[in-house]
């Protein structure tokens, strides 16, 4: 299997790591990408921040890209690490490289590099408003705030074994820029005997003690049909190509998309997404989404796992609704 190693630090006091033949390291503001073909760097805080993504996410749906040259493809089991493979320019001029790894693998690889790299004080999952920096030489370690779970919920938060899910009771204090949302919690009056299936929670007093930014949790869970909603502020910190389409409905305040082709990158539109506007993301683009002010999303997505192939093949098609 790919050999995958970690060196001793550099002057700067952080490691390099290198996976098959790719080799990362970091300086006091950037990471620093080496591969047969090519070279390419990132700033530390954009590229702890994608990374912060990945190894949480587990790889995601579809592709995860850093930027315009580095991306992750998640092939459930196996995930490929290219450069240039989703850049029309590096496509054309046959400079794009890709190589594929065993899942887990390149898991313990970025989250042994998400420790390394993340000093004292910095949280990649924070608005930068609510953040220490990422720069400098390495100074300390932020193991809690990289090791957060993502709250995936079995049925729905506050159904019966999912009880504990309420943000609430884990201590977490309303966001400075959701003071207005009300607190209350739903009145239940189940007939007695369904006590434990009639549940209710308030959604959005829920989501306004989110302290993480574009880290969908998943709320509710019907078959493959997963309701992700997520707190949102500054720039998501990856750019998606989802492998299925993906739906978004704003929940409140406003959001930016820049909608790309997937495969190259080229421009295809701009949505500005403002309270209940929805939208269905095709499965063929990439997106990133801007956000001026903290804001509440939903993001509803499909996880049945024959989808990428039936859309692949043609038998789904990329957009579920024709205008
Ligand atoms: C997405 O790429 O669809 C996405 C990811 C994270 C978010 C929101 C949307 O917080
Ligand atoms: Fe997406």
């Amino acid at each position: 299997m790919e050999n995958m190693q970690n060196e001793p630090a550099n002057a700067h006091g952080y490691r390099g790591f290198s996976l098959g033949s790719f080799k990362f390291s970091r300086d006091e503001y950037f990471v620093h990408i080496v591969w047969p073909k090519g070279r390419h760097l990132m700033a530390a805080d954009a590229f702890l921040r994608a990374l912060q993504r990945d190894v949480a996410w587990g790889f995601f749906y579809g592709t995860v890209n850093f930027d315009a040259v580095i991306a992750t493809q998640n092939h459930y089991g196996t995930v490929d690490l290219s450069a240039g493979r989703f850049n029309a320019a590096y496509r054309e001029a046959k400079t794009d490289f890709t190589e594929t790894f065993d899942s887990e693998k390149i898991r313990a690889l970025f989250a042994a590099m998400l420790e390394d790299w993340t000093n004292e004080g910095f949280d990649p999952f924070a608005s930068p408003t609510e953040t220490g920096s990422a720069f400098g030489p390495k100074h300390g370690s932020n193991r809690a705030a990289i090791s957060r779970h993502r709250v995936t919920a079995k049925r729905m938060v506050n159904a019966q074994d999912d009880e504990l899910l309420r943000t609430d009771q884990n201590g977490f204090t309303v966001n400075r820029q959701f003071a207005d949302v009300a607190q209350d919690e739903p009145e239940i009056n189940a007939e007695p005997g369904f006590e434990n299936e009639v549940r209710a929670f308030n959604l959005a007093g829920y989501l306004s003690r989110s302290d993480v930014t574009w880290n969908p949790s998943v709320v509710s869970v019907c078959k493959h049909s997963l309701m992700c909603p997520t707190t949102e502020e500054y720039v998501l910190p990856i750019i998606h190509g989802n492998d299925r389409v993906e739906w978004f409905v704003q929940f409140s305040d406003e959001i930016h998309w820049d909608v790309e082709d997937g495969a190259t990158g080229a421009p295809r539109a701009k949505v500005v997404m403002k309270p209940g506007d929805v939208a269905a993301m095709p499965a063929d683009i990439r997106h990133r989404g801007y956000s001026p002010k903290r804001s509440m999303l939903l993001v509803w997505e499909n996880a049945s796992p024959d989808i990428p192939e039936k859309i692949a093949s043609g038998k789904l098609p990329l957009r579920p609704v024709k205008l």
